[in-house]
């Protein structure tokens, strides 16, 4: 169960070598990690059965906790659940000469959570609502014998759909030092914490004098918010997700691990320190651009018309496409996302490759343990957030990082885009697009594809004609980004035609084929 918690310090260069012994595809997805979108292990970067995928990079985030977890396009859920995801934690200098637990297993404990559904067999069911099972680190009925002393909890909320509450049987305060991807500037006093899908947090829990006591780690459910799933409600009273009231735990407050204090170990930390590490957040003046995302349904062919509460659901009233990217961003530049949620189901909205300050939430400044640096937002239904992030380091023509809701189910429905930063002065040193009349085509002459970008998001088709005129090749719509495979291509002289809204565009391509 579960995969092997990684340990790594900022600035080390690591290779991970991922060999996948399925017999079906996978990918595998550095989540909350600032990396290039070849390693990002996004769907694009498949590992076939009985091959590794060996990416390398340089760490650059800061201390904190992440995870890594397969995100194959409609693979998500099912992987994730039958136990692919794993710790990903970062150590760096500031967070180091802080007075806080740091030995793995004894005083810092990663606590992985996730409810399961199991089939009349036992064994893990994928997208049904009946997910009864609560685990942690891939145990169920969970214990810990916690020492009589200051405790770091880094939990990582590794559920598909369930967002939990978290807080202690005996109400005891508790200390959050981190949000999903840095330390807080200041610890903060709780004695509830929400996190959803994807989202994570460190804590401290002072056991001190609690030598011989009991307590439970617990989901106080019954406390959420109407339309955050593992609530009381979903939906309204014509709209919900069908089987959703049948679950004993949607509402409920209930165990998730029992604590038994045992005694301290040598040199404990006994005290919870009150600032921690500064951070400037991004400047709201430096942002050049503003992009909304709307989560909303999606009307699929054959399917019934979807619910508001239920799916299935799309972004920009669009559903995942492999083969096309839905927003262009440029390097280094700083940007506001506002995410608009049009349904009734709050979606924990997630982006790969940086790291966002959130700058409002629900129409107000976001809650104090929300204002670090998070890569997850649970928006709210019929309502929005807006996070400022600026797109630095990274930058390829090619292949896109993702942005999607983190409830798998719907990840694995289509609920996720996806998006290129494109590099206009090539200073990252991949090559440089020109844009003609708004496309752009390379690399030309080409051998084994060529690539289409087109600069404003609008919708176009592409027909490939010889030089007799015959149409060998055509597209359906496209978006963005489209990568034509011309390994099948006699080599010679093409005429590429691109058709958009107000423009027809004709281009001579070269086909090199050995
Ligand atoms: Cu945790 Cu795109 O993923
Ligand atoms: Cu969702």
């Amino acid at each position: 169960w579960l995969s092997p918690t990684i340990v790594v310090n900022n600035s080390d260069s690591i290779t991970l070598n991922v060999l996948n012994t399925l017999n079906v595809p996978t990918t595998m997805h550095w989540h909350g990690l600032h990396v290039a979108a070849k390693n990002d292990g996004g769907p694009h970067q498949i590992i076939n059965p009985n091959t590794t995928w060996s990416p390398s990079f340089k760490v650059r985030n800061h201390a904190a906790t992440y995870w890594y977890h397969p995100h194959g396009h409609g693979q998500t859920d099912p992987q994730v659940s039958k136990g692919l995801a794993g710790m990903f934690i970062v150590k760096d200098a500031q967070e180091s000469a802080l007075q806080l637990p740091r030995t793995y297993g004894v005083d810092d404990i990663p606590l992985i959570i996730q409810s399961k559904a199991f089939d009349a067999l036992t064994q893990i069911a994928i997208a049904t609502e009946m997910d009864t099972g609560l685990f942690v680190n891939g145990t169920l009925h969970a214990t810990f014998a916690a020492p009589a002393q200051v405790v770091r909890f880094r939990i990582v909320n590794g559920s598909s759909l369930r967002t939990y509450n978290f807080g202690f049987s005996n109400n005891q305060i508790f200390y959050q030092i981190a949000t999903d991807g840095g330390m807080l500037d200041t610890t903060l006093s709780l004695t509830r914490l929400q996190l959803s899908p994807g989202e994570r947090a460190e804590v401290l829990v002072n056991f001190t004098g609690m030598l011989g006591q009991n307590i439970s780690l617990k989901s106080y459910a019954s406390q959420m918010q109407t339309g955050i799933y593992g609530a009381a409600y979903v939906g309204n009273a014509t709209d919900s997700i069908a089987g959703y009231s049948e679950n004993f735990l949607n509402g409920a407050d209930f165990d998730l691990m029992q604590i038994y204090v045992v005694a301290t170990t040598n040199n404990p930390i006994t005290t919870i320190p009150i600032s921690l590490i500064p951070y400037s957040p991004i400047n709201i003046a430096d942002a050049t651009k503003n992009r909304t995302i709307v989560l909303d349904t999606i009307r699929l062919l054959s399917f019934e018309p979807p619910s508001i509460s239920d799916g299935p659901f799309g972004m920009n009233n669009q559903t995942f496409n492999m083969d096309s990217i839905n927003e262009i961003v440029y390097l280094n530049t700083t940007e506001i996302w506002t995410i608009k949620n049009h349904t009734l189901v709050a979606h924990p909205f997630h982006i790969h490759d940086i790291e966002f300050n959130v700058i409002e939430k629900s129409g107000m400044p976001p809650l104090p343990n929300e204002q670090g640096w998070k890569d997850v937002v649970l928006v709210m239904p019929n309502d929005s957030a807006k996070f400022i992030t600026k797109f630095t380091t990274f930058a390829d023509n090619m292949v896109p990082y993702m942005y999607h809701c983190h409830l798998l189910h719907h990840e694995d429905d289509g609920m996720m885009a996806s998006f290129l930063v494109i590099d206009t002065n090539n200073t990252s040193g991949v090559s440089n697009i020109n844009f003609e009349n708004n496309f752009s085509v390379y690399p030309n002459p080409t051998s084994d594809y060529f690539n289409i970008v087109s600069k404003n998001s609008q919708n176009y088709f592409v027909n490939i004609f010889n030089v007799f005129g015959e149409s060998l090749y055509s597209t359906g719509s496209i978006q963005n980004l489209i990568r034509i495979d011309t390994q099948n291509f006699p080599s010679g002289i093409y005429f590429l035609k691109i058709t958009s809204k107000n423009k027809i565009i004709t281009q001579k391509i070269i086909i090199n084929n050995k």
